[in-house]
């Protein structure tokens, strides 16, 4: 078993693969962290939860004389505000008698095999053998509130699951005014760095690092999804630590809501970090005996530096994170219609882009926006679901019988939560967009938000998106969302209970979507945020691909998709070849630099492939052949970043290995032309050091050679153009 209590110690000792977690239930029932990194022996970090206090240091009542125990110094698992721990806290309350203190103390525990769902909420899932769980009870002995944290040990992926539950146990009314799901301190570290990504409308997930000094470096979201600007996934790490060295701690949120990190390093030095729903318009009533379930947060940790890190979220995703019939296996390859027409179509030119997308072997056209209710701009008919008679004057069910016909998949687009003023739906309900009474709301795209936690409006969504699945064989749905929310207000809650719309807006989406996937198990769903703007492990267990970035720049995407590579894996990444020059940054590119970059992703094209050459086809149709051919190595190989895209300015790499170590893909683009260029030089990663690599085209090789003195790579002269260098092990050496 993963986990491990000590009576006599009262230590818990969570062991994963490679990694160990400690706590300790310590004098006056405080639930103190110890550790958490490389794994350990049995041995028992207690000194960690020592008396640290010092002068000026609060100390609990019943210390006594003792002035060395103090919470603003231990190391905690779940910190609370009001007790003398002045640094970041996961939870603030206000009592029945309108204090502000929590002072959680340690009641009980359980181990127990496998891991339960979260009900309403996503999580990573695992069957007995695959996990385990530890429940904590803590309890406040004077408001009566409880709080559960749950620990789940996914041992082979060097994953810990963390997340939190509430109770009020009292007959008072209590309200949650912050309830983080996390709290991880490092009593041994004083000096880490934060990675975060941060972002925009088409260039999603930067990564940028930095140290983390004395006060707090925090980011997160207040605009209702997980947004473009941060994602919900930071990593930890040392100062030395880079892709292949080094150690590294992964917190990955399975929400696509507000959220919150905070990192912090304290007076004594300590690194503190939490993770949560921010806490900003957050406030839970709980009326006696109702619950508040925290999301999870995903932690994971490396001492072998990032790659080793993604690699374990990657594994971890793909298998126990998604779900449905395409989860592992290859989804098919599209062609959407946006770049290609915008809203500028009809049945016969979709038709003939199908057509053409069946010659070079095309699975599926996505009918993307403008295919509904009288819908040409962007200013109208969202809410009208139904299909634009003038786009189709004999409906989609017609369309999608001659696309079938020729062998082709339908899909449709979506925009669900959305509604604009102009249509049928906002004529019939005004008032159920997110709108504060006496204001006239912000309307961006034009457009407002449905207030998803009203179950009215989800069964009116629910009944309209599964009439459209009715109607016709669709077999795949891009679920997007263009705006942020604003005005965030419910005309079904009361005044007090305003501070939960935000959450319950998270919880209404993945009902509706938890029952569509449900009754709909053929149906693949894509979510989407105008582009990137909710790529977040909570969208995942829903939708196992993601409309990665609205920037579908081959060069631009190299750098998109590198960061989101750190914690997501390839195959959620969905990524399209577009027209060249392309529409966003008028780059011009090659079709074979586009296809490279898209296959590294779930792949498709967004283009009008009824108007291009025959060359240009067959050299699609090959690219289609060969991520066919590639699919296994691409979507469940290892990945490697080879180069850092945003400090190698000049080109990028990036690689596949394959689990067994046999295959391995190279994918080499030249970023920048140079006056008389000379080699570049690369060092591989993940190679076995003992076998031999024949290269297609090129020399034999062992992977020691190739990962340590490294391969010089073919001279490229253009800027743009790129390479892929594909590798077979011979016999062992
Ligand atoms: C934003 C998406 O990211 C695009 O791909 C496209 O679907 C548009 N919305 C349509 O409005």
């Amino acid at each position: 078993m993963a986990i491990i209590y000590n009576k006599k110690s009262q230590v818990f000792t969570l062991h994963t693969d490679k990694s160990t977690y400690q706590m300790k239930i310590t004098e006056y029932g405080f639930l103190a962290h110890l550790y958490y990194g490389r794994r350990i022996l049995d041995d028992e970090l207690t000194v960690f939860a020592e008396g640290m206090g010092r002068g000026f240091f609060g100390n609990p009542y019943e210390a006594g004389t003792d002035r060395t125990f103090s919470q603003d110094a231990l190391p905690q698992e779940f910190p609370v505000f009001g007790e003398g721990d002045y640094r970041s806290s996961c939870i603030q309350g206000i009592n029945g008698d309108g204090s502000y203190d929590v002072d959680l103390r340690y009641q009980s525990h359980n181990i127990m095999k496998g891991k339960p769902r979260l009900e309403g909420l996503p999580s990573t899932y695992g069957d007995e053998d695959e996990v385990n769980t530890l429940e904590i009870v803590l309890i406040d002995s004077v408001s009566n509130l409880e709080v559960v944290l749950s620990y789940s040990v996914f041992e082979k992926y060097d994953v810990i699951t963390r997340c939190a539950k509430a109770v009020n146990r009292s007959t008072n009314k209590l309200i949650l005014d912050k309830m983080l799901s996390c709290c991880l301190d490092f009593p041994n570290k004083d000096q880490m760095d934060i990675l975060t990504f941060y972002g925009r409308h088409a260039m999603e997930r930067m990564p940028e690092r930095s140290n983390i000094r004395h006060g707090k470096t925090v980011i997160g979201s207040v605009r209702g999804c997980s947004s473009h600007q941060h994602n919900p996934f930071v990593i930890l790490c040392d100062s030395n630590t880079g892709e292949m060295n080094g150690d590294c701690y992964g917190l990955s949120f399975v929400y696509s809501g507000n959220f919150i990190v905070e990192a912090e390093k304290d007076q004594l030095n300590q690194i503190r970090v939490v993770m949560g729903i921010e806490p900003t318009a957050f406030s839970m009533v709980l009326e006696n005996n109702e619950s508040f379930q925290s999301p999870e947060v995903v932690l994971s940790y490396s001492y072998d530096g990032f790659s080793k890190l993604s690699d374990n979220y990657h594994r971890l995703y793909r298998t126990n994170l998604c779900r449905g019939k395409y989860k592992t296996i290859r989804r098919p390859i599209l062609v959407n219609n946006w770049e290609a027409t915008y809203f500028n179509f009809n049945e016969d030119k979709l038709f003939d882009i199908a057509k053409a997308a069946a010659e070079i072997g095309i699975e599926m056209l996505v009918i993307d926006d403008g295919w509904f209710g009288k819908r040409n701009d962007d200013m109208s008919s969202l809410g009208d679901w139904y299909v634009n008679s003038d786009k189709f004057n004999q409906g989609l069910s017609y369309l999608c019988k001659r696309v079938n016909e020729i062998g082709v998949k339908l899909g449709i687009w979506l925009e669900p939560e959305m509604i604009s003023e102009d249509s049928e739906l906002f004529r019939n309900h005004p008032d159920w967009c997110l709108k504060v009474p006496g204001r006239k709301g912000i309307r961006s795209r034009y457009q407002f938000v449905l207030d998803m936690s009203n179950k009215e409006i989800r069964d009116y969504l629910y009944d309209v998106i599964s009439k459209i699945l009715d109607s016709a064989n669709i077999e795949y749905i891009k679920w997007d969302m263009n705006r942020h929310l604003t005005n965030v207000y419910s005309k079904v809650l009361p005044p007090e209970r305003q501070g939960e719309v935000y959450h319950r807006y998270v919880l209404g989406l993945y009902e509706l979507l938890e029952r569509l996937v449900t009754n709909y198990p053929d149906v693949l769903f894509e979510s989407c945020s105008g582009g990137g703007g909710r790529f977040d492990a909570g969208m995942l267990y829903y939708t196992p691909q993601i409309w990665c970035s609205d920037n579908t720049d081959s060069i631009d995407r190299i750098t998109i998709q590198y960061g989101t590579t750190f914690g997501y894996p390839v195959s959620a990444i969905s990524a399209h070849v577009s027209a060249s020059p392309n529409h966003q940054t008028h780059r011009a590119t090659s079709l074979n630099t586009r296809g490279i970059v898209a296959m590294s992703g779930a792949f498709g094209y967004e283009l009008d492939i009824s108007q291009m050459t025959q060359e240009e086809k067959d050299i699609m149709r090959e690219q289609i052949r060969l991520y066919k051919k590639q699919y296994d190595l691409i979507a469940l190989g290892t990945y490697y970043r080879l180069t850092n895209p945003i400090e190698q300015k000049s080109y990028a790499a990036w690689a596949f290995v394959s689990p067994d170590r046999k295959y391995a893909i190279v994918n080499y683009v030249l970023l920048e032309r140079e006056a008389n260029p000379t080699y570049v030089t690369l060092r591989f990663c993940g190679l076995d050091e003992r076998k031999k690599y024949q290269v297609e085209g090129g020399g034999l090789y062992s992977g020691a050679a190739l990962m340590y003195a490294g391969y010089r790579m073919p001279k490229l002269y253009s800027a743009y153009d790129c390479v892929q260098l594909n590798f077979v092990s011979i016999e062992k050496r």
